[in-house]
């Protein structure tokens, strides 16, 4: 298993998911004995043609579906950034949206002004603090809801296709931003891609075909073995 995954024995992994089945109610058996691993503080991308279950795996790394076997162990707070952010961003200024991530703790109105601060500046966005929402760009946008998982001290960052409906140089900013952060914050990151440009930033990917991790490891061999398949 370790071999696969190209890192040794001892290391702590943040992420392992071990034969996951998941079949949705109208009878779509989506992941079938589905494993992977990956290393605290490492930055991974999953890769696979459309249906083959990537976005159902994040919902259920998510917690926001259970499977019907196969365990999932996570260790530290989850935070999920959606393809759109139109659908993650509630309030209507930056600062309120951060903070409003932050309402089921009970924290001192000093303690949210300062993890909004710290989050925003995480992303630098720090200015940004009184924005309108909708005076944001579609990066800028994705910026904050990775904020909001900051601010959360979330430890593990799962990202579903976050730069589909960004130009091509906005893209390749937050996937740099999000390399930075996380080997700066000692974050884990799971990022759902098919441009595979992005490959260039993280430590390693998994390919996903029919439910099943088909192949792992080495960024630059998978992108080879995609871009074949392309042609
Ligand atoms: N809410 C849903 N209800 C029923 N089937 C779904 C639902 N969401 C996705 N599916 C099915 O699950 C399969 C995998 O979808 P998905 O996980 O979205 O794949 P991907 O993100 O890799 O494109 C597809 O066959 C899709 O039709
Ligand atoms: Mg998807």
């Amino acid at each position: 298993m370790n071999e696969e995954t190209g890192s040794n024995a001892i290391t702590e992994k943040a992420i392992s998911v071990r034969n996951l089945s998941f079949t949705w109610p109208t009878g779509a058996s989506v992941l079938r004995s589905c494993s992977l691993e990956v290393p605290k503080g490492e930055f991974w991308m999953l890769l696979g043609t459309n249906g083959s279950g990537k976005s159902t795996l994040l919902q259920l790394l998510a917690g926001l579906l259970s499977p019907q076997s196969g365990e999932i162990e996570i260790s530290g707070l989850v935070g999920f950034v959606f393809q759109n952010p139109d659908h993650q961003l509630v309030m209507p200024t930056v600062g309120a949206d951060v903070a409003f991530g932050l309402v089921e703790e009970k924290l001192s109105n000093d303690q949210i002004r300062a993890r909004v601060r710290e989050a925003l500046a995480a992303v630098n966005l720090l200015d940004f603090q009184r924005r309108p929402i909708y005076a944001l760009s579609g990066g800028q946008k994705q910026r904050i809801a990775i904020a909001g998982a900051i601010a959360r001290q979330s430890e593990v960052l799962l990202f579903d296709e976050p730069t589909a409906l960004l130009d091509p140089d906005t893209q390749l900013d937050l996937v740099a931003q999000v390399q930075r952060l996380v080997k700066s914050r000692g974050l884990t990151a799971l990022w759902v891609t098919h441009r595979l440009e992005e490959l260039n930033y993280c430590d390693g990917a998994f390919l996903l075909e029919q439910g099943k991790v088909v192949d792992r490891g080495e960024p630059q061999r998978l992108k080879q073995r995609l871009m074949k398949d392309e042609v």
